[in-house]
Parts: structure tokens; C-alpha cells; sequence
């Protein structure tokens, strides 16, 4: 597989998917507004069609030909990116994202990612490029290149190397389309610093309001995953946090870190996975900051409802 920049740029004009590094987790691509390309993501991902994807773009202005600013928005904007935040807009009528990858939607999802290399691509291509986790519908997100190779490379022509993510979670998605900010789902820019620039987020009403990407079991290797676990049962592998818990080889941080913790979940657990464990335990994770994030894939790993 060929390796650079320019090689991506092509291959997403030509219609053709693109293993794309991002800040949090890397991306499967496409053109956004080739809705046959954008129908390959969904085969090679084995994902609903309801589920819509996000629209990655390279500035604030390019979000705005996609979608609806509002006043909040422009806020979050203005101080998240470029980084690991999605704002959930109202989709301007003849935009350039497709129907398909919006799932019929009116409203879309944007964001400017961080990572060099999707910007660089970006820019190359010349427009909004879908991109959603390149996994398998339902599996956790890959964080290094191999990962994502390995789940859906091969419906790819182009597979660039970024290394391992640095935040190694899903970006944040906030929802613009009500009076107030809905948090749909928890990243690595967390709840108190999203109020810290607009104010109280809505409150949560229920799963109607959700992504519809949220399905419950999601993020899930293939040995269940038991969450607050204080010790391996027989055949277990625990995945522990903070000092003295666990094997330190299996630690998400040894030191208690939640940023370490976030940036090595989905990298343990598929190595976990590939030791065929009877089962992944997970010591307790404190919910404050980040914790809410890497709490939320951990519940849904484990088959609960987040
Ligand atoms: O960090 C990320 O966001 C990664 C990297 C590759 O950018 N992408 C990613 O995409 O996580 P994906 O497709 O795995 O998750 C997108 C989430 C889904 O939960 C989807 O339902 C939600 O965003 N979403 C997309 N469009 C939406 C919309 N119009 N309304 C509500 N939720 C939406
Ligand atoms: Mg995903």
C-alpha cells in the first residue's frame, strides 16, 4: 500500500477509502460527498445505515458550508479546534456532505481534527472527508496503525501511518441544534470544559436524544468485559488503574493518570483479546474529567447502556 499524502488525496477523489490517522482514533475515509464511496464505509464497517458519519473539514469556514454556525458553536470553535471535539449542526440545504453519510439526516456532524496528517489530506483533497472509527461496526476503535489495518484495511487503497493516537478516545459530539448544548457523547474535551465556554449543558433526556450511533454494546472485543472489578477471577486478564492494582503490564495507568488510561483503553483491550482470556476485568475508573469518557466506552463494552 502506497504511503503518502498526496497518494490519499487521489484516492479519496477517485472514490476510493483511505485508512486516515486523527488525534483520537483513526478513521476510515472517503469523499463526503461521493455517496458510493461513502456506501463502501458502510459495507466495509458492517454499519447500520442510520448511524451518520462525521464530516471532517480544515477550518471553521469549510464547517460553515456544511452546516449551520450558531452562536455556540462558533464559541466551541473558536477554542476546540483544531482538536477532538464534533459539533452536531443543522445541515445547510445542498451542502457538500451527502445524503447517505448524514443517514437522511437535516442536521451533520463536523469537526477540524488535530492530527497533522488528516489535515494535510484534507487540504490535498480539497473538501469534507467522512471518516468514521475504522473498525468494524461494534469492535473498539483502532489507536494504532496495525489495528486499523487490520479491521478495515483491506477495503482501502491508501493506509497512512500517523502512529499510535495520541488521545486514543472518540472525540467529544455536542448537539447545536437546541437551545442549549446536548452533550451526545463524552470525549476527551470534557463536560466542565465545554461549560466553561457556554454555560450549563442540556440536560440528558433519555436515548431519543442520543447519537444514533450509540448502540448499547459497542466498543466490545470479544471476551466479555466485567467493569469495577477488584480482582481477576479464574482466566480473567484485569485491566487495573492506580498503584499496586493488577499486573502493571495490564495497567491502564499505574499511576492513576486518566489522559494515560484514556490513550491505552482500546490498545489493552484488544491485547487483552488476543490472549483469549475468559473474560476482561476492569478496576474502578474515577468519573470526574476524563473519566466520563473512558467510564462510557467501558459501560458499553461491557453491554450496559451508557
Ligand atoms: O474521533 C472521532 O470522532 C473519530 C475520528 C475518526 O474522527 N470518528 C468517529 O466516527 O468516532 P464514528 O462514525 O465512529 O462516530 C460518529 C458518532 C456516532 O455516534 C454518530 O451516531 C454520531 O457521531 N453522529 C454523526 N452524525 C450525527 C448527527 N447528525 N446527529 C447525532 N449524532 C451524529
Ligand atoms: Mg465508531
Amino acid at each position: 500500500m502506497s504511503q503518502t499524502i498526496p497518494d490519499a488525496a487521489t484516492a479519496l477523489r477517485r472514490g476510493d477509502l483511505v485508512i486516515l490517522p486523527t488525534e483520537t482514533v483513526y478513521g476510515l475515509a472517503a469523499d463526503a460527498g461521493n455517496a458510493e464511496a461513502v456506501a463502501r464505509i458502510f459495507a466495509a464497517k458492517g454499519r447500520p445505515r442510520f448511524n451518520p458519519l462525521i464530516a471532517h473539514v480544515d477550518s471553521i469556514e469549510a464547517a460553515a458550508q456544511v452546516g449551520v454556525m450558531t452562536p455556540f458553536a462558533e464559541a466551541l470553535a473558536a477554542r476546540f479546534w483544531p482538536g477532538p471535539l464534533t459539533l452536531v449542526l443543522q445541515a445547510r440545504p445542498d451542502g457538500p456532505v451527502c445524503d447517505l453519510a448524514r443517514a437522511g439526516l437535516d442536521s451533520v456532524a463536523v469537526r477540524v481534527p488535530g492530527h497533522p496528517l488528516a489535515r494535510a489530506v484534507i487540504e490535498g483533497f480539497g473538501g469534507p472527508v467522512v471518516a468514521p472509527s475504522a473498525n468494524r461496526s461494534g469492535r473498539p476503535s483502532p489507536t494504532t496503525f496495525a489495528d486499523a489495518v487490520d479491521e478495515t484495511g483491506a477495503a482501502t487503497s491508501v493506509a497512512l501511518d500517523g502512529g499510535d493516537c495520541e488521545v486514543g478516545l472518540e472525540s467529544t459530539v455536542v448537539s447545536l441544534l437546541g437551545d442549549r448544548p446536548r452533550l451526545l457523547r463524552p470525549g476527551s474535551v470534557t463536560r466542565a470544559e465545554l461549560e466553561a465556554v457556554v454555560g450549563p449543558l442540556e440536560g440528558d433526556a433519555g436515548e431519543g436524544h442520543r447519537s444514533p450511533g450509540r448502540l448499547t454494546l459497542h466498543y466490545a472485543p470479544d471476551a466479555p468485559v466485567r467493569i469495577e472489578a477488584t480482582d481477576a477471577g479464574p482466566g480473567e486478564i484485569l485491566l487495573g488503574f492506580g498503584p499496586g492494582v493488577g499486573d502493571p503490564r495490564w495497567s491502564l495507568s499505574s499511576t492513576g493518570d486518566l489522559t494515560e488510561a484514556a490513550a491505552r483503553l482500546f490498545r489493552l483491550l484488544r491485547e487483552a483479546d488476543r490472549e483469549h482470556p475468559t473474560g476482561i476485568a476492569v478496576a474502578p475508573i474515577p468519573d470526574s474529567g476524563l473519566g466520563e469518557a473512558v467510564n462510557d466506552r467501558l459501560r458499553r463494552a461491557a453491554g450496559f447502556v451508557g
